[in-house]
């Protein structure tokens, strides 16, 4: 059988894994401070979150490439909750920020043409690009650890401009980006609008993470945009509900690459319509109701990193700056004995993520803020920093 070279992945378990693998099989009880998973964090959900899924209206097929109005319009009211209007017509629902990526990327691409995203990021839109016969260009992100928080991570702009190429299709920025958590700045959003407008290219802006943040509120980029401007974001975050499978597009920009864009992308959706109506209808009641489990999240993540602060006092590690998002990342000794730091802190019974998992360099370990405290606690305790 000839299988496609798309598909040629390396599938081998790495030394990491395989370890994580046999400590757990014999027995060990570790201490997972990698988590991600929100329905597996201990937050509270409405008791009746299921009941929304019963609506007897979903048993009516009403297709619409795009999804339901009602449905369209519970994302217009979110987007109104941060401060734009955005046209029920230029917002299009997906089963996924997944799905939402390879739809842009066929709308865009070519078979080999060029995204560009950032480095370190999101490991996933390696194999979307590659299912999607696209080729993932990196621009760097620079951290300067004397800088303010707003600041510490940057957009290489000119590393950037320099990647680009003819065949360069599209810019990706993850808003606020994982795992680094850092937003946009003003200025980095006017650059790479001014740089994709002169360059013809798209702006992708991924803000699944856009309500976590730390700091100060930031805005979306889902406004009127020098340059053809996809927002995507999604119930997996903004309600902590990855298992409803429900995303969204907004597209945003000069009006006559909009209306093009749109055309074209309600032909793609149309030929999936994968959108199911239980969610659907579900959508407006849960999306009104995200303000409990953000607040859930957001105070989680602001305990464990004051406790994760008083832990690092006195060690060999430290914490990078960051605004907002799920993970946070520790400076850590790149090996300890010989072995490297998520092994030796795998010695001690704790999970944590290696750096390279995202493309951070060597002596960086991912942590996931969502980790239950106690959980939290009792791994940080056992960290090989002292
Ligand atoms: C930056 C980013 N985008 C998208 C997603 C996934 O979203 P979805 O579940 O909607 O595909 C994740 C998940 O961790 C993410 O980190």
């Amino acid at each position: 059988m000839n299988f496609s070279q798309r598909t040629a992945w390396n599938l081998a378990e790495n030394d990491l894994s395989r370890a994580i693998r046999s400590a757990r099989e014999s027995g060990r009880d570790l201490i997972d401070l990698t988590v991600s998973n929100p329905t597996a964090c201990g937050f509270h959900q409405p008791s009746n979150l299921l009941a929304h899924l019963a609506d007897p209206a979903a048993a009516l097929y009403t297709p619409d490439p795009f999804g339901m109005t009602t449905a369209r319009s519970a994302v217009a009211a979110y987007y109104r909750d941060l401060g734009v209007t955005i046209p029920l017509d230029n917002i299009a629902l997906t089963t996924s920020t997944s799905e939402a990526y390879s739809y842009l990327f066929r709308l865009l691409c070519n078979p080999g043409d060029e995204i560009l995203a950032a480095h370190p990021s999101y490991p996933l839109f390696d194999f979307i690009a590659r299912l999607d016969d696209i080729t993932l260009r990196e621009y760097p992100l620079h951290y300067d650890p004397n800088a303010d928080s707003h600041h510490s991570w940057s957009i290489d702009l000119a590393a950037l401009a320099a990647t680009i190429t003819p065949r360069t299709r599209a810019i990706i920025v993850v808003h606020p980006n994982n795992p680094t958590g850092n937003y946009a700045s003003a200025s980095e959003r006017i650059e790479l609008q001014q740089l994709c407008r002169d360059r013809n290219l798209a702006l992708i802006v991924d803000e699944v993470f856009l309500d976590y943040n730390l700091t100060t509120p930031q805005p979306t980029f889902a406004t009127d945009a020098p340059c053809l401007t996809f927002t995507l974001s999604g119930l997996s975050k903004v309600c902590a509900l990855p298992q409803m499978k429900c995303s969204w597009i907004v597209t945003t920009g000069p009006e006559a690459l909009v209306i093009e864009a749109l055309a074209r992308l309600e032909v793609i959706a149309d030929t999936f319509l994968s959108m199911n109506a239980p969610i659907q209808h579900a959508l407006p009641t849960w999306l009104g109701q995200r303000g409990d489990i953000q607040q859930q999240i957001i105070t989680r993540m602001r305990e464990n990193i004051t406790t994760l602060d008083t832990r690092l006092e006195q060690t060999s590690a430290h914490r990078l700056s960051m605004q907002g998002g799920w993970t946070t990342i520790l400076r850590v000794p790149r090996t300890i004995d010989g072995v490297s730091f998520a092994a030796a802190a795998l010695a001690r019974d704790v999970i944590v993520q290696p750096g390279d998992f995202y493309g951070l360099p060597e002596g960086r370990a991912v942590l996931s803020l969502l980790t239950p405290t106690d959980i939290w606690r009792r791994g940080l305790a056992r960290l090989p920093i002292d």
